[in-house]
């Protein structure tokens, strides 16, 4: 089974990060966001991906190349991304398996594949969530997929579709991803994944579901620092530094300096950070970030990037209260 990896977005909600990094390689826990992807996928035995890049794709291919060299990757270009749809159309032509397996490439996700993959039928993973009006939704019935609708404009179903296709009959979402350009059907300006699968429903395919109850989005600082907590819960190192708390669970790289510092809970120290006397919680320091007399909560700090900050100097008399926002 090949997998399919969209990974060509401008990712314009995480600026200014996205500036000068693709958003699939912001770091989270401790690796990129891709980084998490492919582990999943290699332990699931899929060793061909198909990687849609555009802005500044040749960081990604540099990163895949370089960390992952027993993949069998293939790179195709999106010029301009029109839409999940025309991502998938892009890389069509190397899809030289029946079965494929389209994941998002800033979706971090906690699902047994295994399972999935034992399906007799091609399935999609949703969950439930209170406002489906942003995301691709199901209608089913008994599992299975009567209609597909990309942002619904009245709620026809709470059932989001969460960025995991198992698609069994790759030639008739080809078939079907063909028609979409060939009739120019778009939703809300782009060519929507979700459309091409609605015409493999129309045209006979059985689609069914599975939950994903884990699904991690990484596409705003919010969404990308509450993922970075669920990573550390689950993965994070119990590292002692001399001379400094930690309070777990925290990610910090061994080649990063820490001193009379206070790290943690839910902070990602990247390779080559540095960290003076500050206090840093819920927070990412990207690679080579350099932290000083600082207090840092719910915060994103760029590769290279310096935060320094200062101590006060108070003379506060008794029963005075005083607060710093
Ligand atoms: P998003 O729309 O969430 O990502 O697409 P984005 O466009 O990078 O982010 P914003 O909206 O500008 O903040 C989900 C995934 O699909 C890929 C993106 O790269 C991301 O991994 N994608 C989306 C493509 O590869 N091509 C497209 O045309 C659209």
């Amino acid at each position: 089974m090949r997998a399919i990896i969209p990974a060509a977005g401008f990712g314009t909600r995480l600026k200014p990060h996205t500036f000068s990094l693709p958003k699939v390689l912001l770091n989270v826990g401790g690796k990129p966001i891709l980084g998490h992807i492919i582990d999943k996928l290699l332990a699931e035995n899929i060793t061909k991906a198909t990687f849609v890049v555009g802005y500044l794709g040749e960081k990604i291919v540099e990163y895949v190349k370089d960390f992952y060299p027993n993949l069998n990757a293939v790179f195709v270009t999106q010029e301009i991304a029109l839409g999940l749809g025309h991502a998938i159309h892009v890389a069509a032509h190397t899809i030289d398996d029946e079965e494929i397996f389209i994941i998002l490439g800033d979706t971090i996700f906690d699902v047994n594949l295994s399972e999935v993959f034992d399906k007799k039928q091609s399935s999609l993973g949703v969950k439930t969530v209170p406002d489906p009006s942003r995301f691709g939704v199901a209608v089913c019935e008994n599992n299975k997929i009567l209609k597909l609708v990309e942002k619904p404009q009245t709620l026809i179903s709470n059932l989001a579709l969460t960025g995991l296709y198992y698609i069994r009959n790759s030639a008739l979402l080809v078939e079907s991803l063909n028609e979409l350009f060939d009739r120019d059907i778009k939703t809300q300006g782009e060519y929507q994944l979700t459309d091409a699968l609605q015409l493999m429903i129309e045209k006979g395919e059985v689609f069914s579901t599975f939950q994903v109850d884990g699904w991690y989005d990484c596409g705003k600082t919010e969404t990308l620092l509450s993922t970075n907590q669920f990573i550390l819960k689950s993965k994070g190192t119990n590292r002692n530094v001399s001379g400094s708390i930690i309070i777990d669970p925290v990610f910090i790289a061994e080649n990063a300096i820490v001193n009379n510092s206070v790290i943690g809970p839910f902070a990602t120290i990247s390779e080559n950070c540095e960290v003076n006397e500050s206090i840093i919680k819920n927070s990412i320091l990207c690679p080579s970030a350099k932290v000083e007399r600082s207090m840092l909560d719910n915060s994103i700090i760029g590769i290279n990037a310096v935060v320094k900050g200062n101590y006060k100097k108070l003379n506060a008399g008794d029963s005075s209260e005083i607060e710093f926002y």
